[in-house]
């Protein structure tokens, strides 16, 4: 079922909320919390381990009765339920999207096409534990016979992004005997710098590719097998330390990877939501398959609070609609993330595909072209690092930037006063953000007059703080599903699909064509434009100068 796009800025709902936000608009933080002093706490949400303050928004009450009877009349409920319950909503490539599934428990059913595809995924579950376990305990050998002490995961967008996300989140899990890295451009400095010191015979490759036609995976799956034949010497030695992560198996077959070294997925798993399937493979090695089943855990107790919570209380929906909000009511153009734990830096770049990959369309569902935003553009580092680079412009800048602080209320290996500074930095940016500093009060303090307006902060800009206790696995998979759903609710209320990402392909076959000619010797005739024709020309021209 879906709408037309002329529907969205129609609906009774959408026109409220554009009246409702010309009176918002005026309204400054500081009043709604003078006005309200219970604030802070009532809008407030849990869900698994996460707390929720979004209270520093500027939203008030009938904002959120307003958001929440978008989502009802956008078809929001019945939008999640058909992706739980299987339905191909992922319309332009015929797919059900389930990602759902692969943290559902053993004995649940989620359905696709009559089937139920919980059995599957527990079998690769049980398949990759088994598989850890080996290499984790030194049974499973290289081809000389050495115990595998490194870990090498292939793959780009979905099959690299979110591997290094959460090894790097839960390094603090990991087996630190193992070495782990990640390769995914095409750049050769990428593979040449992450194999430079390391030994063939005790390195182990993992292929993770859904497709397993990528070129960037291909390129440096190739490099990696002429790397490792050139220092083992045989053919045989590619059984050992090569395994792959697919959906493809015939050309896992092909590449001469054993498909009894595979692990599988299937086409309802998107790439950007794809981490906690076999994609999932290196963080399972790393920090071994308990852990990984917690991660898993936590994103299911995320995704049934997503399909049963009313939306007033439903921590995705209600973040997913405050982003609407800002980007279709005060036409903000980006969401900063901004993690104060060190582990999660890489969150950020991860969240980019997440989001940007999944709603960044300009149709709609039917094919009509929108007329209103949709994906702001996601971004973020970690604090305090932030703060003494970007957060400038986002205090005094010229845009609004609504924020999402991460924050925990305990370090994973705590070091003397560190965590209660890292935390007080968390708090006091979103209270400088949200209260400013009005021009009586820099005045008051002895300013002079020519400085005051330099040193004023007007505050009224928006964020929301998530809290948890700290950084486990469990806490991670909330915090990723968070998002997927997030993602989700933006996607129903645009009315985009978030689950394809045709903007991709026009630049991957112009560089397939573009490849013979830059590598040819002959010169064949350029049909480019002028600029990419000449461009062309002088790379080869500067190429054969060395
Ligand atoms: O180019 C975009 C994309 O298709 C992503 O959606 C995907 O995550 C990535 O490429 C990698 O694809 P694959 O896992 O098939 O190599």
């Amino acid at each position: 079922m879906t709408r037309t796009t002329f529907a969205l800025t129609k609906l009774r709902s959408w026109i409220a909320l554009e009246k409702h936000a010309e009176a918002i608009r005026s309204v400054h933080l500081r009043t709604l919390f003078s006005q309200d002093p219970k604030r802070g706490e009532r809008f407030c949400a849990e869900v698994a381990d996460l707390f929720l303050d979004y209270s520093k928004n500027r939203i008030t009450d009938e904002t959120i009765q307003l958001l929440v009877r978008l989502a009802e009349e956008c078809g929001l409920r019945e939008r999640i339920e058909s992706m739980f319950s299987g339905e191909k909503i992922n319309i332009t490539e015929n797919r059900a999207v389930l990602h759902i599934a692969l943290r559902a428990p053993v004995n649940s059913n989620v359905s696709t096409d009559g089937k139920n595809v919980v059995p599957e995924v527990h079998a690769v579950l049980q398949k990759m534990s088994g598989f850890v376990n080996r290499v984790r305990s030194g049974e499973w050998k290289g081809y000389t016979g050495s115990r595998i002490k490194n870990v090498v995961n292939i793959g780009i967008g979905g099959s690299d992004l979110g591997p290094v996300m959460a090894y790097e989140a839960l390094r603090h899990y990991s087996d630190r005997s193992i070495t782990f890295r990640f390769v995914s451009n095409v750049d050769g400095i990428d593979f040449v710098e992450a194999t430079r010191d390391l030994d063939p015979a005790e390195t182990l490759f993992i292929v993770s590719s859904k497709t397993f036609t990528t070129m960037e995976t291909m390129t440096n799956a190739e490099s990696a097998r002429d790397w490792l034949l050139r220092k083992l010497g045989s053919c045989e030695a590619v059984a050992k330390h090569f395994v792959a992560v697919s959906t493809n198996a015939e050309k896992v077959a092909a590449f001469g990877i054993d498909t009894e070294n595979m692990f599988g997925f299937w086409d309802w798993v998107g790439g950007r939501y794809s981490m906690d399937s076999a994609i999932g493979l290196s963080t399972m090695l790393a920090v071994g398959p308990e852990h990984f089943f917690a991660m898993l855990e936590g994103f299911h107790e995320m995704d049934e609070h997503y399909r049963t919570a009313p939306f007033e209380r439903n921590v995705p929906a209600l973040m997913g609609l405050l982003s609407v909000w800002y980007t279709n009511f005060f036409d903000a153009h980006t969401i900063a993330v901004l993690p104060y734990e060190n582990y999660l830096k890489r969150f950020p770049a991860y969240l980019q595909q997440l989001t940007m990959e999944s709603n960044g369309k300009s149709v709609t569902l039917d094919g009509t072209n929108v007329t209103y935003d949709t994906s702001p553009i996601y971004w973020g580092e970690p604090g305090t690092n932030g703060q003494h680079s970007f957060y400038q412009l986002i205090h005094q800048g010229t845009r609004l930037i609504p924020c999402d602080f991460i924050a925990f209320v305990h370090a994973l290996t705590p070091v003397g006063r560190h965590h209660d500074i890292l935390l007080a930095n968390v708090l006091a940016q979103s209270e400088a953000l949200a209260f400013g500093k009005t021009h009586e009060q820099v005045k008051s303090e002895g300013t002079a007059d020519w400085l005051v307006p330099h040193r004023v902060f007007d505050g009224n800009r928006p964020s929301n703080t998530i809290m948890a206790d700290r950084l486990t696995p469990k806490v991670l998979g909330s915090l990723i599903a968070l998002y997927e759903h997030i993602v989700f609710t933006q996607g129903a209320i645009w009315n985009v699909n978030p689950f394809d990402q045709w903007g991709v392909e026009l630049g991957k076959a112009l560089a397939q064509a573009i490849i013979p000619e830059l590598e040819g010797t002959e010169s064949p005739e350029l049909k480019h434009d002028s600029s990419t024709n000449n461009l062309i020309l002088r790379y080869r021209q500067m190429k054969e100068m060395k």
